[in-house]
Order: C-alpha cells, then sequence, then structure tokens
C-alpha cells in the first residue's frame, strides 16, 4: 500500500519536472530592449525555473531511492539502473551547465548592458533542455518497462 503511494508520488514528481522542462523551452529567448526590465525578468525567471526544476528533481530522486530501499537493491533490471543513471544526468545538467548559462546571461545585462550576448546564453540554456527532455523520455520509458526487460 505505502509503495503504491510512493510508486504515485514518484510519477508525479516526474510529472512536475516534465512541466518544468518544457516550460523551459518554451520560454522566448529574446528580452526587451530596456536593461533594468530584462534584468528582471531574467532573475525571476531563473527562480522560477531552479525552484520548480530542483523541487521535482530532488523529489523525483528521493521518491526514486525510497522505492529502491523497499524493493531491493539487488532486486534492480538493467533498466531501472539506466533510468536512474538519466535522472541523475538531469539534476546534473540543471544544476551545472543550465544555471551557469542564466548567471552568465544576467552577468551580461547587469555589467556590459548586453543584451544580445544575454540571449545567447539563454538559447544554450534552451539547447541543454532539450538535452534533459531526451534523457526525460529515455529514463521514463526505461522506467516504465523496468519489470519486464
Ligand atoms: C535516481 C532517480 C530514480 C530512482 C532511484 C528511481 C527508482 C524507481 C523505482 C525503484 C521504481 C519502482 C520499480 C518497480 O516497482 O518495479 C520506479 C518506478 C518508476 N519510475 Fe523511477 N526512479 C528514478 C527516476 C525516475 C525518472 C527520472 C523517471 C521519469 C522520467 C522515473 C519514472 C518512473 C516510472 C514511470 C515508474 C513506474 C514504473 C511502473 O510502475 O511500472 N523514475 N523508479
Amino acid at each position: 500500500m505505502s509503495y503504491d503511494i510512493i510508486r504515485l508520488l514518484h510519477i508525479a514528481f516526474t510529472a512536475f519536472w516534465l512541466a518544468s522542462i518544457i516550460k523551459e523551452l518554451l520560454a522566448p529567448v529574446q528580452l526587451t530592449t530596456q536593461r533594468s526590465e530584462s534584468l528582471l525578468l531574467l532573475k525571476s525567471r531563473a527562480k522560477r525555473s531552479a525552484l520548480l526544476g530542483a523541487g521535482s528533481g530532488i523529489g523525483t530522486i528521493l521518491s526514486g531511492s525510497a522505492l529502491l530501499s523497499i524493493i531491493g537493491a539487488h532486486d534492480n533490471s538493467w533498466a531501472l539502473n539506466a533510468g536512474m543513471s538519466g535522472a541523475l544526468i538531469m539534476a546534473f545538467i540543471g544544476a551545472v551547465p543550465v544555471s551557469r548559462c542564466y548567471r552568465k546571461a544576467i552577468v551580461a545585462i547587469d555589467q556590459a548592458s548586453d543584451l544580445s550576448g544575454a540571449a545567447v546564453w539563454l538559447s544554450r540554456s534552451r539547447s541543454w533542455s532539450f538535452l534533459t527532455l531526451l534523457l526525460w523520455l529515455g529514463s521514463f520509458t526505461l522506467m516504465g518497462l523496468s519489470r519486464f526487460i
């Protein structure tokens, strides 16, 4: 019973993780022509994206680990292990390159008023998010099939 509840929670967290990736992919790369407005926009976007991405990522990993402790690590299938590796790579991408791109974009506007430079960093961040989407799809498929393969 508690296993099913945690599994449900786990799947809900993965859905929020997907939502945060899609939100990031659909966000516009263009900034306004006003420096202060762009800075404000970018800072609030970085904050929201960090909150949703980190919250859902940590929730997925913690709930997944709880499931793993119930079924026992020795009962892992290779698909489960591959899905877990995908999740850890996604978490790394969100925490390191994506947040670095945001920091660089904020610095570009803040210190050099370089709006086009900031847009380039935002577009790089979006490429990383696209890679995260592919990893998410792979992890989801492998986890879903892990009972059968
Ligand atoms: C470190 C991260 C993760 C760990 C430790 C983990 C662990 C687990 C475990 C132990 C199960 C139960 C398998 C079973 O009942 O046989 C499970 C199920 C599942 N996981 Fe994960 N998981 C992680 C990340 C993810 C991610 C990133 C996704 C999706 C993108 C995902 C999607 C799923 C799905 C859909 C199921 C349900 C499978 C089913 O009911 O047949 N998991 N996970």
